[in-house]
């Protein structure tokens, strides 16, 4: 039998921290953060307070070991003022982002004596949009991420002797191997570079809900993590491709020859997603979308639903009704927010088109938006900004290029640029080609040029330029 050690000792270390691991770079992993007891911190610093590691999955949300915030002996859970958040690699004071919290979310099926479903979620206080997550894997992408021998990462500050109790003040990352799932809970071994190790029998580790994992250096030395590890991350991939796939949750002792246990995240995206920790990561909602006529053209303005994905592109068809033939166009998101805007050409005056759009990123698509009808016109094209000058009183001398009015005359024909950031629209008639923008603000701005004949008014899409 498996004497499992499972033991949280916030305040002081007794054990070990990632075991034969290097020192992660600055920047790294910029989502791992240490828990810190609160108490701890005030009276001994960040190192001593240090007892557990977490990731940001979102700018609110940090994933940990439910072990790590529940009292083994009473079953209670830390409330939120005990303990505080540490962004950075180096656990000192004045190197450290603290970050409150506000409420603390143990797996309802979390098991003590198991350590079963040994997950949990902390909200912080404030949220932290500057800070990038790491997305928590999902069953569908489990086969690519999780097969026997895949090299990841486990990651904190957990001792680093395997014997003695050698805790690390700058975080550390082992790289480990995935061990096949017979090795997690059928006691089957598994060898890496030769050297052998035990499997977990049934009834000690649940494959289900666990991942074993472990590694070997070039010396023969077995990589785990330890004491003081628990919460941190196994990840798996590297830049976006980076996935959270298990949480270092318990083993027997460290660095032995039995792997080190994770907690199976992509089997707890329910409860992940139940509060907010995980967030559906291919568009579920349509854009909203405006289609508008433009001369043999329909122009598309898209803004994204708040889904929480993160969108790469819209997408825009136009299909003839009677031919069935399907003009698109593509549209990347603004970072300011402002709509996307993009013209799908090659339609024909006249006739109606049926316009649909979805939102996309690699994951998968939005479903696509109810289909608005759209008939294309002869609205004139006021062309577009060649040149934007800024001179040192904050305005703008703004070339364009030739409007066509689609046999109509172009009656007034004007520039106008609105400030990124928000405030007053300044506009200004063209003539000969040029207008003279005043009083603008500094910073960006998205600038459009328009025309108007007596069938309509045209504008370009938006450009953006800067006042310094
Ligand atoms: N339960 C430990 C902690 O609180 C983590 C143990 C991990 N052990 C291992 N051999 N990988 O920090």
């Amino acid at each position: 039998m498996i004497a499992a050690t499972l033991l949280v000792t916030p305040v002081s270390h007794g054990s070990p921290r990632i075991i034969n691991g290097a020192e992660a770079a600055d920047g790294q992993f910029p989502f791992v953060v240490s828990i810190l007891s609160a108490p701890a911190l005030a009276s001994a610093g960040a190192f001593q307070a240090q007892f557990c590691a977490g990731v940001l999955t979102t700018p609110t949300t940090v994933v940990t070991a439910a072990h790590c915030l529940v009292d083994p002996k009473t079953g209670e859970k830390f409330a939120p003022d005990e303990i505080l958040l540490g962004f950075g690699p180096q656990l000192t004071l004045g190197r450290l982002q603290i970050e409150r919290v506000s409420s603390i979310t143990i797996h309802p099926k979390y098991e003590l004596r198991t350590a079963r479903h040994d997950i949990a979620v902390i909200n912080l206080a404030n949220p932290r949009p500057d800070i990038p997550v790491i997305t928590p894997l999902r069953p569908s992408d489990q086969p690519t991420y999780v097969q026997t021998d895949a090299p990841a990462q486990v990651v904190g500050w957990g001792n680093t002797s395997p014997t003695g109790s050698a805790f690390p003040e700058r975080m550390r990352v082992g790289n480990v191997a995935i061990f096949p799932d017979a090795s997690c809970g059928q006691g089957a071994s598994h060898t890496i570079r030769g050297v052998r190790f035990n499997g977990f029998r049934p009834g000690e580790a649940f494959p289900e809900e666990m991942i074993c994992a472990a590694g070997v250096t070039t010396d023969n030395r077995v990589i785990d993590s330890c004491q003081g590890d628990s919460g941190g991350p196994l990840i798996v991939g590297e830049g976006v491709a980076a996935r959270l796939v298990g949480l270092v949750s318990w083993g027997d002792t460290c660095a032995t020859n039995y792997p080190g246990v994770y907690t199976r995240v992509s089997a707890m995206v329910d409860f992940l997603q139940s509060v907010g920790a995980l967030v559906s990561l291919a568009p579920t909602v349509p854009p909203s979308v405006e289609a508008t006529p433009l001369n043999d053209g329909v122009r598309v303005t898209f803004t994204p639903a708040n889904d929480g994905s993160i969108v790469t592109t819209f997408a825009a068809t136009a299909t003839d009704p009677q031919t069935g033939a399907v003009v698109q166009c593509f549209a990347t998101p603004r970072k300011d927010g402002l709509p996307a805007v993009c013209d799908i050409d090659g339609v024909i005056n006249g006739r109606n088109y049926e316009v649909q759009a979805i939102a996309a990123n690699d994951l998968g698509n939005s479903p696509p938006t109810p289909a608005v009808s759209v008939q294309p016109f002869p609205i004139p094209d006021p062309g577009r900004i060649l040149s934007f000058q800024a001179r040192a009183d904050r305005s703008a001398l703004v070339r364009v290029s030739r409007a066509n009015g689609h046999g109509s005359a172009i009656t007034t024909r004007d520039v106008a640029c609105q400030p990124i950031a928000g405030g007053v629209i300044r506009r200004a008639i063209i003539r000969e080609g040029q207008a003279v923008l005043r009083n603008l603000k500094r910073g960006w701005h998205a600038c459009t040029v328009s025309a108007i004949t007596d069938v309509g008014r045209g504008s370009s899409i938006p450009q953006d330029f800067r006042i310094r």
